[in-house]
């Protein structure tokens, strides 16, 4: 079974949409797949998926001893697809003990299914980081937005941090050793994780292999979610430089998707938008990061991608973001010229655009004075 854990530092960056649609698009090709809505305390997957009564989800699992965990996954209307329902809005969820969660996990990943797709939390909740580590291959999603880059680094951080320390049992010096780091909030954010590393094998040499095993084992893959243009995609390759220089950790590229307006239109019709418009630039997004994946189900899945390789899937991403635009392009063209948008609707896209306009010249002059007068008090060189 391969496990897809879709996590993000910031919220809001697509995760469930992309849980769904990646889910639906597996099981259009033919593979086994159960999609399972693990952000507990904030369970929307059902809405994406256009389920209107999700029925017994985790939240009975886990709150009552009369439902078993099979009763969760359910059949849908998708072929292939199975569905497991989040907390159905019980209250508390999000703070499952130690034991439920090593439980839950335990059911999860002896599911009998090809694919097992797993929706998380925004953050870095420790069951978030431990549902992440299920997989080597782990999704991380995020926007070309600087905050949405920086958390996406920061959770990455994280789940590294979890995986080395999830490897020191209680009474190890390793352990005492970051418990001693702990007590220094800074020295913790500080930590440069190869040193860390390094120090794990001075201090604690029996479980340094384990842990060294487990961070080397690590190779994210990632999704550039909400691209507006296809200078966007250069966000890639800053997060993945960060990424290697202060994490040595090494990002496998999975694809670009662009803001895709059909998506409300999708959401209001309660479609997942692969079904609503199989054509759009978003569906087509997604069946090109669900094709990748199917091709690389030949590989095992402890294997680690390397050099040019990983080159190459950044490589491809920006050609993506290149190709995309285009059709995003053609997209609108193709409706102007089949009547589709009115000279009334062209009309009111110019006024706003022009209102846009407007509004970011006036922001452009309040910096560009402010810059000005920075400069001439000598702050700036
Ligand atoms: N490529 C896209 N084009 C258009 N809309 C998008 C796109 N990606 C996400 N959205 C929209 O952005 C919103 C947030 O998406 P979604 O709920 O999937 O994010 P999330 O990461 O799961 O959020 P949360 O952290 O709250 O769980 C939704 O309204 C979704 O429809
Ligand atoms: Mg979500």
């Amino acid at each position: 079974m391969r496990i897809i854990p879709i996590a993000s530092g910031k919220g809001g960056v697509g995760k469930s949409l992309i849980a769904a649609n990646l889910a639906i698009a597996l099981a259009e090709a033919n593979r086994r797949v159960v999609l399972g809505d693990l952000d507990l305390g904030g369970s929307n997957l059902h809405l994406i998926l256009g389920v209107r009564s999700p029925g017994r989800g985790l939240g009975s699992v886990l709150t009552s001893g009369k439902h078993k965990f099979d009763e969760a996954v359910v059949e849908t209307e998708y072929p292939g697809l199975r569905f497991i329902s989040g907390d159905g809005e019980i209250p508390g969820l999000a703070n499952v003990t130690a034991n439920q969660k090593r439980s839950l996990i335990h059911k999860l990943t002896h599911l009998d299914t090809d694919y097992l797709v797993l929706d998380l939390g925004a953050g870095t909740n420790y069951n978030t980081l431990d549902f992440f580590l299920t997989a080597r291959h782990g999704m991380v999603v995020t926007t070309p937005t600087p905050t949405a880059t920086v958390n996406a680094y920061l959770f990455l951080k994280n789940v590294l941090f979890r995986a080395i320390t999830a490897r020191l049992p209680r009474k190890s010096s390793g352990n005492s050793y970051i418990n001693s780091l702990r007590k220094d909030g800074e020295a913790l954010k500080r930590i440069y994780l190869p040193n860390l590393l390094e120090k794990l094998q001075e201090v604690d040499p029996e479980h340094y292999p384990e842990c060294a095993h487990a961070v080397r084992s690590l190779q994210p893959r990632l999704i550039l979610n909400l691209l507006e243009d296809p200078k966007d995609a250069e966000k890639a390759n800053k997060l993945r430089r960060s990424c290697r220089e202060y994490l040595g950790l090494e990002l496998e590229h999975t694809g670009v998707i662009y803001r895709d307006d059909l998506q409300d239109v999708a959401l209001s019709a309660r479609l997942p938008i692969i079904r609503y418009k199989p054509q759009s630039v978003l569906a087509q997004a997604v069946y090109r990061i669900a094709d990748k994946l199917v091709q690389l189900e030949s590989d095992e899945e402890d294997d680690v991608v390397e050099g040019g390789d990983l080159d190459q899937t950044f490589q491809e991403a920006a050609l993506e973001a290149e190709a995309d635009f285009s059709a995003k392009l053609g997209y609108v063209e193709d409706l102007l010229h089949s009547g589709a948008l009115s000279t009334g609707d062209l009309v009111e896209t110019i006024k706003m655009q022009q209102i846009e306009i407007n509004q970011l010249k006036k922001e452009n002059n309040l910096i560009k004075s402010k810059l000005v007068r920075a400069i001439q008090q000598g702050f700036v060189e």
